[in-house]
């Protein structure tokens, strides 16, 4: 009883600080098998913009009951450094032993790591996957053991295994990134033609295909009255895929689009890049091969190389995700999972993994660009004025 109360204490006090994170929600019934109830710090949790720093968090949790495994995909790119960082500070703070681990986008590395997440006891554990198809075998190992996964910002796909989803409205994502070209180019008014490329992300990551789709919604209709036009002819998902995200595959393929079909100086009017990482690869691209008229070049994530790029004119605009929020919002799942109680969500429709629709939080994304950059990001505490330089 006295664990369950305190559990309880723990999670009212926990949703009564993180709240401004990400907005309200609709509660759901608690999907997850119930896990241990988990011996909960005394203590208040701190509101997760004043979270308390590590050597001032609550007792250490005991080895099992408390022990969250927090599985990135890499350190490779900006923003994954940040969640796992913010992850682990808030868990501790809310008196979690964090078992932290970055599996450098090798598939069987993050299968092993969570293997060994498993058999060290962790109570609930948070996956960014690198494939999301990849992790059905070692997840039905923690669906034997009654371990809850929150699938953390990319979706898991085709197992059963998975509890909840915590990320950012993917489909929005490019929404705002597909409203940003049509908007900056006046397709509503202006004649045109307008030449656009488009590159989006890894085709094992379940977002890319919303970040895309997103997008595509949007500027379908100017494509199919020849409004917006692509002269490479790659428009397919397929197509225009990167692997890993990364920089270099994707300045890897801008260069070859540039040199096949613009060599001549013929103006690319806008290039829809699903993330910040395939930004700053066409913009390598475009400073080495390109004679045209720059570019409306699209983003997501805020990096920091990014935002320089914003500032230098090179990049128009990024989403700005705030992995603050979308940790507190995931600390805040795993103290109600652990204390039996209702895990808040507020979509129980848009995501189906392959196995039905998994009950998700999604925080919503916020547009950024030079306009606004340091609102969002040095006011916010995100970044420092001198990191931006
Ligand atoms: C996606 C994520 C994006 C993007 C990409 C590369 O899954 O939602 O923010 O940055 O991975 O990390």
């Amino acid at each position: 009883m006295k664990k369950k109360l305190l559990g309880a204490v723990l999670s009212v006090a926990m949703v009564a600080t993180l709240l401004a994170g990400c907005g309200g929600q609709a509660a759901a019934p608690a999907e997850a098998p119930a896990a241990p109830a988990a011996e909960a710090p005394a203590e208040e949790a701190a509101p997760a913009e004043e979270a308390a720093p590590a050597e001032e968090a609550a007792p250490a949790a005991e080895a099992n009951g408390n022990k969250v495994g927090v599985a990135m995909p890499t350190k490779d790119l900006q923003r994954w450094n940040q969640d796992g960082s913010n992850m682990e500070s808030e868990l501790k703070a809310a008196g979690y032993e964090v078992d932290l681990q970055y599996a450098s986008n090798d598939v069987q590395t993050q299968v092993s790591q969570i293997e060994n997440m498993i058999n060290n006891g962790c109570s609930v554990l948070v996956i960014a996957s690198i494939e999301g198809d990849s992790l059905g075998t070692v997840l039905a190992t923690a669906k034997e053991k009654n371990i809850p996964v929150i699938a953390y910002d990319r979706l898991i796909m085709n197992t059963d295994a998975v509890s909840y989803y915590a990320t950012f409205d993917n489909y929005m994502v490019g929404t705002k990134q597909g409203e940003y070209i049509r908007d900056q180019l006046k397709l509503d008014s202006e004649a045109g033609p307008f030449n656009l490329e488009v590159t989006t992300g890894d085709p094992g990551d379940n977002n890319a295909r919303y970040f895309y789709q997103g997008a595509i919604d949007v500027l379908q209709p100017y494509l199919d009255e020849g409004k917006l036009v692509i002269k490479s002819g790659q428009l397919d998902f397929d197509q225009v895929a990167t692997a890993s995200w990364s920089s270099e595959n994707a300045q890897s393929r801008a260069e070859n689009i540039v040199s096949s079909n613009y060599a001549d100086g013929t103006n690319i009017d806008a290039w829809l890049c699903s993330n910040d990482s395939t930004a700053q690869g066409v913009v390598a691209a475009l400073d080495a091969n390109y004679n045209g008229e720059w570019p409306i070049i699209t983003g997501q994530d805020c990096d920091i190389v990014s935002v320089q790029n914003m500032i230098a004119g090179k990049q128009s605009m990024s989403i700005f995700k705030d992995t603050r929020t979308l940790a507190s919002q995931v600390v805040k799942m795993v103290g109600q999972i652990l204390s039996g109680e209702t895990v808040d969500v507020n979509d129980t429709t848009t995501y189906d993994n392959g196995t039905g629709v998994i009950p998700s939080y999604l925080c919503e994304p916020v547009f950024a660009d030079i306009n606004n950059y340091k609102e969002l990001l040095i006011d916010s505490g995100y970044y420092t004025e001198d990191q931006l330089k």
